[in-house]
């Protein structure tokens, strides 16, 4: 089973092939960043318009490097949301239209599934598992039961901690996209430990979130230092804010997840596997510490490689494969979604999903 998938709901034009073997045929991502980093982020119009440019050089490259033509394809999958609506329209009528003309099934897939499958792709990681999901836009603790089937166990209340790295940056002048300039920062520090920052949330029962006071925090600490004429920080400075700032995220993840992983062993025994997935799971501190909390905590943890927790397009056909192996099609009138939480995948998936475990 052969499955192209498409991916354009935020900054990049993805398209990818996978198998049912867990090989990636092909993987080929465009980024826009160029594009946007004059704005300091996303401009969803211009967006649009790129991946309205680049699409079909992308898709074509990647069946090419699948050595494919779509005769050998089983089925195409396009994210369909949630994401910048532009962006989704242009990559769900892309895959619509390949499925029509090939005579081939499409498979509307929720971007957020895509992300929350990816380590049954690269770790062949069984149902169900606990998932952390730290992106620009997501920051959610989840229950994965099976395809289609999530529970939601906390999330932010304020800001997703991709926008916190990536507002923190800006504040800090750093460069865009702020977490891996706050990161290469941070990794620069000579004093990690000068500034005191807040743990917003820990200790608390539960596994919500919540990022804003950490960032007015970062801004309080930073209006207390001298800066250059053009309002720059001393670079020292700048780093070692950096470096705690990165501290307390990680610290109030680990508390959070800590809270997750033991209402998961409640509810399935011990045992199971932490996945972390999503852009910030590119973060080492963040996978250190999540990684020494696994062990503490007696849960097997898998993070994807790095390209693979960033936005890409193999994550969507396999999602994608993963619907298309129980049947879970969908019709060409599928309307893209800006908003489409996981809680919300259809009825007919949660009853047609059957779980590793078998019937539940
Ligand atoms: O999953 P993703 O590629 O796109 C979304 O769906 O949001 O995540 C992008 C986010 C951005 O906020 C970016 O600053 C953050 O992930 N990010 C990082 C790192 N690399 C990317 N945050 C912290 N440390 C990193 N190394
Ligand atoms: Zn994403």
């Amino acid at each position: 089973m052969i499955v192209l998938g498409i991916e354009t709901s935020c900054d990049e034009t993805a398209a990818a092939v996978v198998d049912d073997q867990r090989r990636v045929l092909a993987n080929v991502v465009l980024s826009q960043l160029d594009d946007h980093r004059p704005y300091g982020g996303v401009v969803p119009e211009i967006a649009a318009r790129a991946h309205l440019v680049h699409l079909d050089g992308i898709v074509s490259e990647a069946l090419r490097q699948a050595d494919l033509s779509l005769d050998g394809v089983d089925a195409v999958a396009a994210t369909a949301g949630p994401g910048l609506i532009g962006g989704v329209m242009i990559g769900a009528t892309m895959g619509k239209a390949m499925a029509l003309g090939a005579g081939l099934p499409f498979v509307a897939v929720n971007h957020l599934e895509g992300h929350a499958l990816t380590a049954r792709l690269t770790d062949d990681v069984a149902f169900p598992y606990l998932l952390l999901l730290v992106s620009g836009g997501h920051c959610q603790l989840l229950s994965v039961r099976s395809v289609g089937h999530y529970e939601r166990l906390g999330g932010t209340v304020d800001d997703a901690v991709g926008e916190a790295f990536d507002k923190t940056a800006k504040l800090l002048g750093l460069g865009y996209p702020g977490g891996p300039a706050v990161e290469a920062a941070a990794r620069m520090a000579v004093d990690p430990g000068r500034f005191s920052l807040p743990r917003p949330m820990a200790g608390r029962e539960g596994c919500d979130f919540s990022f804003a006071g950490l960032k007015t925090a970062v801004r309080q600490a930073a209006d207390k230092l001298p800066a250059g004429p053009d309002g720059a920080l001393d670079p020292a400075d700048r780093d070692d804010l950096a470096a705690a700032f990165q501290q307390a995220v990680a610290d109030v993840i680990v508390d959070r997840t800590r809270n997750a992983i033991r209402l998961f062993h409640a509810q399935n025994g011990a045992g199971g596997t932490l996945v972390v997935a999503g852009g910030v799971a590119a973060n080492a501190t963040l996978r250190g510490a999540l990684q020494s909390l696994s062990a503490d905590e007696a849960i097997a943890f898998a993070a994807p490689p790095i390209g693979l927790c960033t936005d890409n397009a193999a994550m969507i056909a396999w999602a994608g494969l993963e619907r298309l192996r129980l049947g879970l099609t969908d019709g060409l009138d599928f309307k893209p979604r800006p908003r489409w939480p996981l809680s919300e995948l259809s009825t007919a998936t949660l009853s047609a999903a059957v779980s590793d475990r078998g019937a539940e």
